[in-house]
């Protein structure tokens, strides 16, 4: 049984008075043991923070980005050692935020999962085609493409320890969800592609679904057999929003 994973991605949003408002809510009606794990992901500057309000909750700790490097002259960055350091158990990386208007590389992003993992973290390994591509029926070449360079770089065996997200870009941020048979889809295909490699990690990675995931949508997508949760942007600022997408997520 895959436990779902329900995440919220907080982009550039938030303020210290915002977040403080936003855990109280979260936390005063979040399950002690929801069917999903859920996890928070504020801008790094607030981390230890969220990370303080949020203890003694069931609810976990990610950040949204790490530098490939652990140390040195790298103005601006944050390692792998540090988020650990101020409590982080997980970290999205490959968003295709990051993608596209930072213009990260498939392999600066396996570089990226890699060193996540150096400390012990679990990398959330964003996957996802952009319209163009879709349109082109060139979906499942450009996730093969993003998947197979981590799978070169870190090996399957570093996917017992990972999580991987679908977030179709077309999807992200437009209202405009991927039906649930297109998730399924593409979901299917990406387990099948572990499976290819190694039967027992691919029945056990989660793969979640992102884009435009609200509480009215969400109980159909995590219903798909191979969508076993998902990562929310925007509607994971409001905490009723976010609890009710939590609560439609179910184990397969
Ligand atoms: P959205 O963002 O839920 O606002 O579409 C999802 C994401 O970018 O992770």
């Amino acid at each position: 049984m895959r436990r779902p994973i329900v995440a919220g991605n907080w982009k550039l949003h938030g303020s210290r008075a915002e977040n403080a408002r936003l855990v109280e809510e979260i936390m005063a009606q979040v399950p002690s043991k929801p069917a999903g794990q859920c996890i928070v992901c504020p801008p790094l500057v607030y981390l230890q923070e969220v990370g303080r309000l949020l203890r003694g909750s069931s609810v976990e700790l990610g950040a949204q980005d790490v530098c490939a490097e652990t140390q040195g002259a790298f103005t601006g960055e944050v390692s792998a050692a540090m988020l650990k350091d101020v409590g982080c158990e997980y970290v999205i990386v490959g968003h295709s935020e990051r993608r596209l208007i930072y213009r990260e590389s498939d392999q600066l992003i396996a570089r990226k999962f890699q060193a996540a993992q150096s400390k012990s973290m679990v990398p959330i390994l964003c996957l996802g085609e952009q319209l163009a591509e879709r349109d082109a029926d060139r979906t499942k070449e450009v996730v093969g493409r993003q998947l197979d360079a981590v799978l070169e770089l870190a090996g399957i065996d570093a996917f017992a320890h990972a999580v991987i997200a679908y977030e179709p870009v077309w999807a992200i941020g437009t209202g405009r969800n991927a039906t649930p048979d297109q998730a399924q889809d593409v979901h299917a295909f990406i387990r099948a592609r572990l499976q290819a490699r190694n039967a027992k990690i691919a029945a056990e990675t989660r793969v979640l679904y992102g884009g435009s995931v609200k509480a009215g949508n969400a109980a159909e997508l995590f219903a798909m057999p191979d969508v076993d949760g998902g990562l929310i942007g925007g509607a994971s600022l409001k905490a009723d929003e976010f609890l009710a997408i939590l609560a439609a997520a179910r184990p397969h």
